[in-house]
């Protein structure tokens, strides 16, 4: 194809290309490893607002030893289920290292759907008990299920316990997931017995600046290991002071968010995770450590995903070529 023309990759051409959790997280350990060395470029993403708790945001990275440049310029509208769209939805262009031609663009919410599990299963394999059998979802949704995959191809998942606000979206997660990763998912009609009786903890609700948290002290047992998808929307300041180690995905982006009133009550991470990956700073180091990650969600994990969901693509002959 000549440079002068761009593959599009519907939603739907992106899942054509089916890369696996396994292949993605491996993609996101590489990069994060790289990130902890100083090998990447990744200014914190700006954002505009154009309702309350609601969000688009610009994300570029530069990796250069996968040759991956771009940006994802990606929403976020905790109300869009009202009128049945979904809550992310974006786009997402690659270009090219050697003459920033764009390459490539594409539907980022599959992506953004899978990086986000494997980057909670990464966090998980440096801060969770290897043996972690039983998880905790709050919150069926996209994330919910993706970050279930992500968890289930990481550990000896055995046992899960689903919780929803919505009785109907926890039941079809409940068919959908048990027949997608067979393993046992029970629901549960409080939040409280999906925390309480889990070795890993994900939290996949709505993101709000000002949130009335769920989750209090003593809740999360020791020696478990947590993933807040949705920050802090959805544990009490008490339940955070409790985590021994709480880790991020970017030190510059926390305090990003900090200065524009996230986080008012989260104690600062000791680690992000390229640091962790990198041996820069420990993971778990003891059996009954309370662990977290708050992962905000970075460029890099995109631009970890997408040269490769695009090399696939073109191998396959999937997706649309247009002129520039
Ligand atoms: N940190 C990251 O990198 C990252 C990346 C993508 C999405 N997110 C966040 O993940 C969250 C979920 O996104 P999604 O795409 O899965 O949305 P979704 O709309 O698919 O799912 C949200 C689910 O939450 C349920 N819900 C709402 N309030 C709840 C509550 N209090 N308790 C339990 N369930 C509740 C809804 O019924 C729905 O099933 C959003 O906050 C989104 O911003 C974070």
């Amino acid at each position: 194809m000549s440079s002068k023309e761009l593959l599009y990759l519907s939603r739907a051409d992106v899942e054509a290309v089916a890369l696996g959790m396994p292949t993605i997280v491996g993609l996101l350990e590489e990069v994060f490893r790289m990130k902890g060395e100083g090998r990447v470029e990744m200014p914190p993403k700006p954002g505009i607002h154009t309702k309350p708790d609601a969000f688009i945001h610009a994300m570029p990275a530069y990796i250069p030893a996968l040759r991956s440049a771009g940006i994802k310029w990606v929403s976020g509208y905790p109300e869009n289920y009202k009128q049945g769209l979904p809550y992310i939805s974006g786009l997402l262009i690659l270009n090219d290292v050697d003459t920033g031609l764009p390459l490539a663009v594409m539907d980022c919410t599959w992506i953004t759907a899978y990086r986000t599990g494997a980057a909670t299963a990464l966090s998980a394999k440096y801060l969770a008990r290897p043996k972690s059998e039983t998880v905790g979802i709050l919150a069926c949704g996209v994330q919910g299920r993706t970050n279930l995959e992500a968890l289930a191809c990481t550990f000896p998942v055995k046992h899960v316990y689903a919780y929803d606000v919505l009785p109907s979206a926890q039941q079809q997660y409940i068919d959908e997931m048990s027949a997608k990763l067979g393993v046992e998912i029970e629901g549960v009609d409080a939040p409280k017995k999906a925390v309480a009786e889990s070795d890993l903890v994900v939290t996949s609700g709505p993101i709000l600046k000002h949130p009335t948290p769920t989750i209090g002290k003593d809740w999360l047992r020791p020696g478990a290991f947590a993933s807040a998808v949705d920050f802090d929307s959805y544990w009490k300041p008490e339940a955070l002071a409790q985590v021994d180690k709480l880790s991020t995905d970017d030190h510059a982006q926390f305090q990003y968010y900090k200065s524009t009133g996230y986080f008012q009550n989260t104690p600062d991470p000791y680690a992000d995770l390229g640091e962790i990956v990198a041996g820069l700073r420990p993971g778990r180091e003891r059996e009954n450590e309370r662990t977290m990650a708050m992962n905000l969600g970075l460029a890099l994990d995109d631009m970890a995903v997408a040269p490769e969901v695009y090399r696939r693509a073109k191998e396959r002959g999937i997706g649309t070529w247009l002129k520039l």
